[in-house]
């Protein structure tokens, strides 16, 4: 299950959706980011939503999956993981994969409580400052808390998990502190 997480988890939604509707390799445009953010900049919200929708499976799936067949505890958190390495460090890409965020709300999804306070979250905070990254941070930053507070068997995955995410969002990090971050949507003005 952990192979079968990591090879659904290299399938880059984000590159595929790209080539099937001729846009560019989001990896060579915007912030070079395989992922639905980076694909709403370059493509639009069908395009994103086409990436959101598949990275989230490759999460779910195998969590799933692996949660029916009687896996649980810290070997479901493991799979769950590895789905977003997969993601992040794709073999089918030359390793070179998006921030796992995506993904990673799959592999919780279908903890109800998780998704709802993540997506929760997430929103909220797009809201207020309309940075994806700076919502994904958040959201990470919180979810052990989340995990804490509902159901603490996943407490150390989901800490390792969003470690993991934020040490991926360190070029946004710098951007954030410069000033130079790109909002996810823009007004017309800019
Ligand atoms: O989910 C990725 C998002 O948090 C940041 O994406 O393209 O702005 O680096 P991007």
């Amino acid at each position: 299950m952990i192979a079968v997480a990591y090879l659904l988890g290299s399938i880059s939604s984000a590159i595929l959706v790209c080539r099937l509707k001729g846009l560019p390799d989001p990896r060579s445009k915007g912030s070079k980011n395989p992922g639905a953010t980076n694909v709403l900049r370059i493509g639009g919200v069908w395009a994103a939503a086409l990436v959101f929708f598949f990275d989230m499976l490759k999460g779910a799936l195998p969590a799933y999956g692996a949660y029916l067949l009687g896996i649980h505890g810290i070997w479901l958190g493991v799979i769950a993981i590895s789905a977003c390495l997969g993601h992040m460090f794709p073999l089918f890409f030359d390793f070179k994969g998006g921030k796992g965020v995506a993904t990673a709300l799959g592999a919780m999804a279908p903890i109800s409580y998780m998704a709802v306070s993540l997506m929760g979250t997430w929103l909220l905070v797009v809201l207020l400052t309309r940075y994806s990254s700076l919502a994904a941070i958040v959201t990470c930053l919180l979810a052990p808390l989340y995990t804490l507070w509902f159901d603490d068997r996943f407490t150390l995955p989901v800490t390792m998990l969003s470690a993991l995410i934020i040490w991926r969002h360190k070029d946004n990090i710098r951007r954030l502190f410069q000033g130079e971050e790109p909002k996810m949507f823009r007004n017309k003005k800019n």
